[in-house]
């Protein structure tokens, strides 16, 4: 038999370190020759997947059902990502309809797998090898978006309780200062305005002594580069120099995604945080200090196991406290492997929901609070793609909000003046020159 693919989809789910990786999948593929398909009908489908929680782990199963065709027929199906590094072969056991289960550190090997996956072998590579897939990716394609993603490091080494991150990502690493500045090059040449570096504890990025703010240092200094954003750092790593960055260079936008997941010292401690509240909110004093308009983000976990109403009113207070401009939160989803999913007091579901909802009020009043503050400001917009309605574009401004515009085209930087304001979106008016 062989059913070598002409044509695939790659379909990414989770966070934006596999939106990365599905592109690089993607650039490879390429580079065999297969051509991308946004429809139905491609004969290759990669699944890069999330494991994160157990929702968006099951979902894994329905999708690949979904994958069978009405004559009965489906494509070549890999799962690539996370789930496919946490379930392993054990995918293969469970269905009959995937041929090939790839790892989040093996996927430059995702050729070969096809290949033998067309002879009709079902074949798993989930491989941590010690040299970096990296070095095996093809250079950046030609063309990318106006917002692009690099990564810059890879795993964690915290071991939250919760967390599998660091069973499926594997240890931190961190690539090398040159690699990295050669691939913001490429994405700049190939038409990126914004960078944004990525990593599970992009804020431990070192080498040979630099840390992640020489690193923005530098890429600032790439002309055609408007912008540079981090994402996702942790509070311990928040290097001085790093926040100094805030202040000192123009281009590291005013925004920070520094997850906290609770307000409990208690609850910090049995997720083996390494940080307290207070700790937290003195970093944030100090960032503050440096760029007094930075907008600040985060990630809230609800319900971890022993969590009381105290706790959760602690969280909610440490919430009222840093003012986000917006917040992710979560029902506390035990993952196994994980020491936390057998820890005593597991929340009942009812009580995860009421609280999640408190939680969700809470932070969509100081998003829109937030929002409705920038109405007025004259601001900087980088188009990013079409709206619903024709002639309309959806931008983000330096505080990573959308904002809806009117006017120009996908990868304009344009003066605005935000004119209204939403929880989720704002309008801005292209900013009219006045007359002298
Ligand atoms: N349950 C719920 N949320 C989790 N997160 C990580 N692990 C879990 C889990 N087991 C959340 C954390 C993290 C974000 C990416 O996902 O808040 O910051
Ligand atoms: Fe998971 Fe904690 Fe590492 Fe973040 S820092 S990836 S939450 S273990």
């Amino acid at each position: 038999m062989n059913r070598s693919p002409k044509t695939y989809r790659v379909k990414s789910f989770g966070c934006q370190m596999n939106v990365y990786d599905g592109e690089r999948m993607a650039e490879l593929l390429d580079a065999q020759g297969l051509t991308a398909t946004d429809g139905d009908d491609a004969d290759l489908v990669v699944l890069n997947t999330c494991h994160i929680r157990e929702k968006a782990a099951e979902k894994v199963y329905s999708d690949i059902g979904r994958l069978r065709r009405d004559d009965g027929s489906r494509p070549l199906v890999a799962v690539a990502g996370c789930v496919a590094q946490a379930e392993g072969a054990e995918i293969h056991r469970r269905t009959k309809d995937v041929d090939i289960v790839v790892g989040p550190q093996a996927y430059h090997r995702l050729p070969e797998l096809v290949a033998d996956a067309a002879q009709g072998r079902r074949v798993a590579d989930t491989d941590m090898p010690a040299d970096s897939k990296f070095d095996a990716l093809p250079k950046r394609a030609r063309q990318v978006r106006p917002s692009a993603f690099l990564t810059v490091q890879e795993g964690c080494d915290k071991f939250c309780t919760y967390c599998v991150v660091p069973y499926t990502r594997g240890a931190e690493v961190s690539r090398p200062w040159a690699a990295i500045v050669d691939e913001a090059k490429a994405l700049v040449d190939a038409g990126a305005r914004e960078i944004t570096l990525l990593g599970q504890n992009v804020n431990a990025w070192s080498d040979g002594g630099r840390g992640l703010h020489d690193l923005i240092e530098e890429l600032a200094k790439l002309p055609a580069l408007a912008r540079i954003r981090y994402t996702t750092s942790h509070p311990n790593d928040m290097a001085d120099g790093l926040i100094a960055a805030h202040r000192d260079i123009d281009k590291l936008m005013p925004f920070l995604h520094l997850p906290v997941q609770s307000g409990s010292d208690r609850i910090l401690k049995a997720m083996n945080r390494s940080h307290t509240s207070e700790s937290y909110l003195r970093i944030l004093d100090k960032v503050r200090a440096a760029r007094p308009d930075i907008a600040i983000s985060g990630d809230y976990i609800v319900g971890f196991p022993g969590e009381t109403d105290e706790d959760f009113e602690a969280t909610l207070e440490i919430v009222r406290r840093i003012g986000h401009s917006m917040a992710f939160s979560f029902k506390y989803s035990p993952r196994p492997g994980t020491p936390a999913a057998t820890m005593p007091d597991q929340i009942a579901p009812e009580v995860m929901d009421e609280r999640l909802q408190r939680l969700q009020a809470l932070i969509v009043e100081q998003q829109l609070a937030f929002n409705r503050r920038t109405v007025g400001a004259r601001t900087s917009v980088l188009l990013e793609r079409p709206g619903r309605h024709p002639g309309q574009l959806i931008g983000k401004s330096p505080w990573l909000q959308s904002i809806v515009v009117d006017e120009g085209a996908v990868g304009d930087l344009l003066d605005v003046d935000i004119v209204a304001a939403g929880p989720n979106s704002l309008t801005g008016v292209l900013t009219r020159k006045q007359a002298a």
